[in-house]
């Protein structure tokens, strides 16, 4: 497994994986446009083939902050620590870039992703009443940077 920033080739993987894991559907020129104000904050880990099995997009609205704004894995290809692999190389780069907190927003129905975060010592901040768009309740999650 490799990681690489993002490409626009990669965006027909991305459109699929985001509606499939996170049930949203974008225009697919939102990608690109969210990639050049940080290209290093947007990751995609492929296989040997350099087909994509997984991204972490991460932007930067707060002044020394990161916010995760969309992170999945591909169905066949969880709980081998691709997702380990994206968020190890993720909190480097917020370090390096000399970030003090990553936040986050993720289902309460997702107990995967939130015992995911809570490893990698995220916690929850607040609840966010009717987060999504159907109307589930989302948290918003953080972790402090040493
Ligand atoms: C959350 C998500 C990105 C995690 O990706 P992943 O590649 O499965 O993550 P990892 O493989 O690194 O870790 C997942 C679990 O597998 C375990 N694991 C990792 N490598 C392993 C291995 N080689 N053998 C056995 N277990 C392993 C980890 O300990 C981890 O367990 P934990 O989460 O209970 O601590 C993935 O579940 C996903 O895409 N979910 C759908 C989208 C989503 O919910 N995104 C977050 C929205 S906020």
């Amino acid at each position: 497994m490799t990681l690489r920033g993002f490409r626009p080739v990669d965006v027909p993987f991305i459109s699929s994986v985001v509606a499939d894991a996170l049930h949203e559907h974008y225009d697919p020129t939102l990608y690109q446009s969210l990639s050049t104000e940080w290209p290093d904050g947007f990751l995609v880990a492929a296989d040997s083939q350099d087909v994509p099995v997984g991204f972490l997009l991460g932007v930067s609205q707060v002044e020394r902050e990161a916010r995760i704004l969309m992170f999945a894995v591909d169905r066949g290809h969880r709980t081998v620590g691709v997702g380990t692999l994206l968020m190890t190389a993720f909190l480097e780069r917020c370090r390096a870039r000399g970030y003090h907190r990553v936040t986050l927003e993720v289902r309460v129905s997702n107990a995967t992703a939130i015992r995911f975060y809570t490893r990698f010592s995220y916690s929850v901040l607040d609840l966010l009443r009717a987060y999504y768009s159907d109307g589930e309740n989302g948290y918003q999650m953080a972790r402090e940077l040493g």
